[in-house]
This record gives structure tokens, sequence and C-alpha cells, in this order.
């Protein structure tokens, strides 16, 4: 009997052992779906992630500052910070949309609860939205130099775009 009972203490180890590991793979984007969010807001690659249960403040950590295409340019800073609540984020920092070269912070994010199979990004101006599909799943975000966004905020000079650019990001976006 005792016999047996050595055998267990391994495998028991190990199932407590990787306990923490589990939880550990409980994701940002886990969180997102339990406020009624998609996952692709955020993108794949966060090192690091901490949400507040008692108000929902998280914070994450990209290993790089990083853009998505979505129906428009979408860029991510090293750090996003926000609150969720159920189908909202709002204070959120760190995410800002493309509109004709220029960016805005977008300081909401919201879908209708029940859903209408839109979402909505906050950018100030104007509530940009898109089809909530394009978010079922945590998009890859391409890196770029984090003084990126704040050089398009300066005026497309010559030789910046080729021209037919010019003309596709203006189809694009009307
Ligand atoms: C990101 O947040 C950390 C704190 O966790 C801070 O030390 C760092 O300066 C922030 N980076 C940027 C680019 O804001």
């Amino acid at each position: 009997m005792g016999h047996h009972h050595h055998h267990l203490v391994p495998i028991l180890c190990f199932i407590i052992a990787a306990l923490p590991l589990a939880w550990s793979q409980d994701s940002i984007h886990d969180h997102l779906r339990l406020y009624g969010l998609p996952p692709g807001i955020l993108p794949k690659g966060i090192t690091e992630f901490s949400v507040e249960p008692s108000d929902g403040r998280f914070r994450v950590k990209l290993p790089h500052p990083c853009n998505v295409k979505f129906e428009s340019q979408v860029h991510y800073d090293l750090n996003v910070t926000g609150t969720l609540s159920p189908g909202k984020i709002s204070e959120l920092s760190g995410i800002s949309a493309q509109e004709l070269f220029l960016w805005f912070p977008v300081k909401d994010i919201h879908v209708d609860l029940p859903s209408s199979g839109l979402i909505y990004f906050d950018v100030g101006v104007v509530n940009k939205q898109f089809s909530l599909s394009l978010f079922e799943s945590s998009p890859d975000c391409a890196a770029v130099d984090p003084d990126d966004t704040q050089s398009s905020l300066r005026p497309v000079e010559d030789g910046g775009l080729p021209p037919e650019s010019l003309v596709q990001v203006h189809i694009s976006t009307l």
C-alpha cells in the first residue's frame, strides 16, 4: 500500500508545481471576454498584464510599440492601461487610431450589450465603428519605431509617401 503512495508523491508535486503556471496562462484576452469584449482589441505578444479585480483597472506591457491594420491603422504603445467594465474599456491610454494621416488617442472602446455586431472606438472627435468580427481573435502586431506616431503628426513631406499610396489611404478611409 505504502509503495503505491510513493508513486503518487511525484505526481502530486508535479500537479501542484504546474498550478501557478496554469493560472498565469490566464490571459488579458480571457479577461476581455469576461467583460463581454472581443479578445482582438489587444494584440498577441503581451509580456505582462495585471487586472485589479475591485475596479477593473488593467495594465498591459508589449515587447515593442506596434501597429495593427484593422480597417484603419491602430497603434499600441509599449504600455496600455485602462479600466474594464461590462462591454467597455474606459480611461484608456496607449492606443491610438489613424484617420487621414493623423493619430488620435482612443479614449474608450465599447460594444453594445447585447451585441449589435459593432465595436466603437471613441477618438474624441468621432466614434469610429468597426465590425466586431474583425476582433474575434488577437492580431499579430507589427513592430514600429516608437517615434513613428510622433513623426506622422507632422505634415507629410515631399518624398514621404508615393502619390499612389496617398490616394489609396484616402479611398480606404472615406
Ligand atoms: C511603461 O510602464 C513602466 C512601469 O511599469 C514604466 O517604467 C515605463 O517607463 C513605461 N514605459 C513607457 C514607454 O511609458
